[in-house]
């Protein structure tokens, strides 16, 4: 009988709170051999760790990758830590976009999402929403456009801004000169489910005027709603 190949196991760890780590996870690096992530990520599971570890930083995910997939195809059990979800902005495009490994070689674990912890926090239904992130420079003409027809639509939009390349206040701004209302509402969610989470209740124009902390997820509310609320 063909032996099972080993797989590169993608576990989301959820926002940051060891509340929304969820036991799949949990399970999934106790039987890992090799547990690669970030140090705020690996703390989360201090207890279960039992293989080897790999802090992975900004300056090391090739060299963290290529361990990944080595360790693999040596038949070691691996898993690589994403926060949220795997899926969304996260590791799962990274190890596919680097070609080192197939789909098929990797199993994902669901994690809880920034986004969907901030749409919880908000009480907001997200499934109408348009979703974008902008992370790590991954800022488009197209992409800002599409985020600019998205509330002129009269869709809420739920992103994840740039501290550096797009930040809420660049956002607000570019939005603003789109023609978008300045009174529009906008929601700014900081480090949600850690102790210090903060929810701005603000506006395109208050936002415009304000920085926030990086790990943050904004929520423009579109008017066309907020009036059909009414
Ligand atoms: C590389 S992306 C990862 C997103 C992740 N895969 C997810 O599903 O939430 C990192 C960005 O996610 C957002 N983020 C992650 N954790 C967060 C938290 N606890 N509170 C607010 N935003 C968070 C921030 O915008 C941060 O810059």
């Amino acid at each position: 009988m063909q032996q099972a190949l080993a797989k590169i196991n993608i576990v989301g760890v959820g926002p940051g709170s060891p509340d929304y780590v969820t036991p799949a996870a949990r399970k999934t690096v106790a039987q890992a051999e090799v547990v690669i992530g970030a140090q705020r990520s690996l703390n989360l599971f201090a207890s279960e760790v039992k293989g080897e570890t790999m802090v992975l930083t900004a300056k090391n995910l090739n060299d963290a990758l290529k361990h990944a997939v080595e360790s693999v195809k040596k038949g070691k059990n691996v898993a690589l830590l994403s926060t949220g979800d795997p899926g969304f902005s996260g590791l799962l495009y990274t190890v596919l976009k680097s070609g080192m490994i197939k789909a098929s070689e990797i199993n994902v674990v669901p994690g809880v999402s920034s986004i969907q912890a901030c749409a919880a926090r908000l009480a907001i239904s997200w499934d109408t929403a348009c979703l974008f992130t902008f992370h790590e420079g991954n800022v488009t003409a197209e992409e800002k456009n599409q985020l600019a027809s998205c509330i002129k639509n009269g869709k809420d939009a739920m992103l994840l801004p740039d501290s550096r390349a797009f930040s809420p206040k660049n956002i607000a701004d570019f939005l603003i000169d789109a023609g978008v209302d300045k009174k529009t509402p906008v929601y700014v969610c900081e480090n949600l489910t850690l102790d210090d989470e903060k929810v701005t209740s603000s506006s395109l124009e208050q936002v415009s005027q304000q920085t926030f902390r990086p790990l943050c997820v904004m929520v423009i509310k579109s008017n066309r709603q907020v009036k059909q609320q009414k």
